[in-house]
């Protein structure tokens, strides 16, 4: 059978990493994936994981499966990272939390209950959006359709474009909200904005679907919370899929969380329990290890206390990152304003670099991003490729 197969394309942003992989130039910068990388070049493992680590090795008992929805104490923990515990969402127990193979398992696990308990209901992505997000809903059998979100320089929300948008959409569809730092653009509303679009989302009765994969990695972690927080009001339903991969780094443990927010918390037990219908079907439940870590970390005073400093340092260093590229591209292309990126928050950046630029990157200079928009991961940006890179980009435009 396989032999009849043709060659699928390769994925739009690992597809650039295994490339990466394969380019012998020894200068080579990839600023692809979305992965953090400290002043050396490196993907560190934060000092407060190898603890958690050294103490989940000397207590860890058992490698039994877990429940279905994973461990009880990490759902828990990630959801008061959510709300924080006193928030009515938490009190009234309308809130249930499955541990999941990372955000993007999450999102997996929250398009195929949409299958089975709204099949026909239609999901409303940002233009643009993660390129992964409508392939994910795809594979579930969802519709998929836009609304707007930036003007045509691609630099800046064209926030009377959106709420116009999001105004058209019909009852009882699905609306993706990306929590913070907006992949790929890393424009975000305004507290003042999430207010409006959470108007016309009770308004319009829309489901919030949040994508948050990086809270911590923009203004810090209560703040980065702020447009959620609005959007999930009082009585009313909402989805939350969060992943730990950038703000713990543990991309290669897989680790996220799929919140379910109900009206009630007789309806949260009911959300729940077909949730847990769609992870038997999946995987059955959830790996441990990355789960445990971060449960370990959040309960512990010293380690959360570690954790938060960590954290703050690669929110810092990203920005001064985002500081150093606009300076020296101001030395290498004068003509060329790239102030738009210091405004920005997060990992990415749209740098308006046009495919064929792109290409010319990756062909001629071995610097790789990802064609749509030009995306460009800030957080892959040191100290020593930052010449190099501004030279290579100035060369293309
Ligand atoms: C990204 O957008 O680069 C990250 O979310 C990693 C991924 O899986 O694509």
């Amino acid at each position: 059978m396989f032999e009849t197969f043709e060659m699928a394309p390769p994925d739009a942003i690992l597809g650039l990493t295994e490339a990466f992989k394969k380019d012998t130039n020894p200068d080579k910068i990839n600023l692809s994936v979305g992965v953090y990388k400290d002043a050396s070049g490196t993907t560190p493992i934060l000092r407060c994981v190898k603890e958690a680590e050294r103490r989940l090795l000397d207590q860890q008992q058992s490698k039994g499966y877990l429940g279905i929805d994973g461990l009880p104490e990490f759902g828990r923990l990630a959801r008061e990272l959510l709300f924080n515990a006193d928030h009515e969402v938490l009190t009234s127990e309308r809130a249930v939390s499955l541990q999941t193979p990372g955000g993007t398992g999450a999102l997996r696990v929250a398009a195929d209950f949409l299958k089975r308990n709204a099949p026909d209901s239609s999901i409303w992505l940002s233009k643009p959006t993660w390129a992964n997000h409508p392939k994910v809903f795809e594979a579930a059998d969802r519709r998929v359709e836009a609304y707007q979100y930036i003007d045509a320089s691609g630099t800046t929300l064209d926030f009377q474009a959106m709420l116009e948008s999001l105004n058209q959409i019909p009852a009882g569809d699905v609306v993706l909200l990306h929590g913070c730092c907006h992949n790929p653009t890393g424009i975000d509303p305004t507290p003042e904005q999430w207010q409006q679009i959470a108007d016309v989302v009770h308004e319009r009765k829309l489901l919030p679907l949040i994508d948050f994969a990086y809270q911590g990695f923009g203004k810090g972690i209560e703040n980065d919370a702020v447009g959620l927080r609005t959007v999930v009001r009082l009585g009313a339903e909402a989805i939350i899929c969060s992943s730990f991969s950038k703000n713990f780094g543990l991309y290669s443990e897989r680790v996220g969380a799929l919140t379910l927010i109900a009206g009630t918390a007789a309806a949260a037990q009911v959300a729940l329990s077909h949730a847990k219908v769609s992870v038997r079907t999946n995987y059955s439940n959830p790996p441990q290890h990355g789960g445990a870590i971060v449960a370990a970390v959040l309960a512990d005073a010293e380690l959360r206390a570690m954790w938060e400093e960590e954290l703050a340092e690669m929110r810092k260093r990203i920005h001064a990152m985002r500081m150093l590229f606009f300076e020296t591209m101001k030395q290498k292309a004068p003509r060329h304003d790239f102030s738009f990126i210091t405004n920005q928050c997060g990992m990415f950046s749209f740098s308006g670099l046009n495919p064929v630029q792109v290409d010319e990157l990756k062909n001629n200079h071995s610097v790789y991003i990802v064609t749509a928009g030009g995306r460009i991961n800030v957080a892959g940006m040191t100290e020593q490729n930052m010449d190099r890179l501004c030279t290579a980009i100035a060369s293309v435009l």
